[in-house]
């Protein structure tokens, strides 16, 4: 564990009020817990921003119909072996699939694969979520 700083800094009542409510609408305990994920999560946004490692996946929802297009996602993918951890296939319904991508790598990496699959035809809908591998949260 870090050593603790404690800091006070001034802030607009509106913009406090505003705070409170998320920190209860969040059903956080505190607000320092709440300011320092906020600090994390800008932390993440910059990592991803700067082109740093991340880890991530990518979730997608197509037709297996689609003519050819399981053999393609599995295509794009081999050529991303480099940022791919793994990858599970969920059969939705008798028609739909979703496929969820776990990738680690440099963001500009990750961008690319996401954006190749999302840009497949028949792909329904197609997200991306990262996070930090964690060495600026601590
Ligand atoms: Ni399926």
């Amino acid at each position: 564990m870090s050593d603790i700083a404690r800091l006070s800094f001034s802030i607009e009542k509106p913009l406090l009020e505003r705070l409170e409510q998320l920190i209860e609408e969040e059903h956080y305990g505190n607000r320092s817990e709440y300011i320092r994920d906020m600090i994390r999560d800008r932390l993440v946004a910059r990592e991803w921003e700067l082109n740093e490692e991340a880890v991530g996946t990518i979730t997608l929802v197509f037709n297996h119909h689609s003519r050819g297009l399981t053999d393609r996602l599995t295509h794009v993918q081999h050529h991303y072996h480099d940022v791919i951890l793994a990858s599970t296939h969920i059969h939705l319904d008798k028609d739909l699939c979703a496929e969820i991508v776990v990738v680690r790598g440099l963001a500009d990496r990750i961008r690319s694969l996401a954006s190749e699959l999302r840009r497949e035809k028949g792909v329904l809908h197609a997200t991306l979520s990262v996070s930090s591998t964690g060495k600026n949260l601590s």
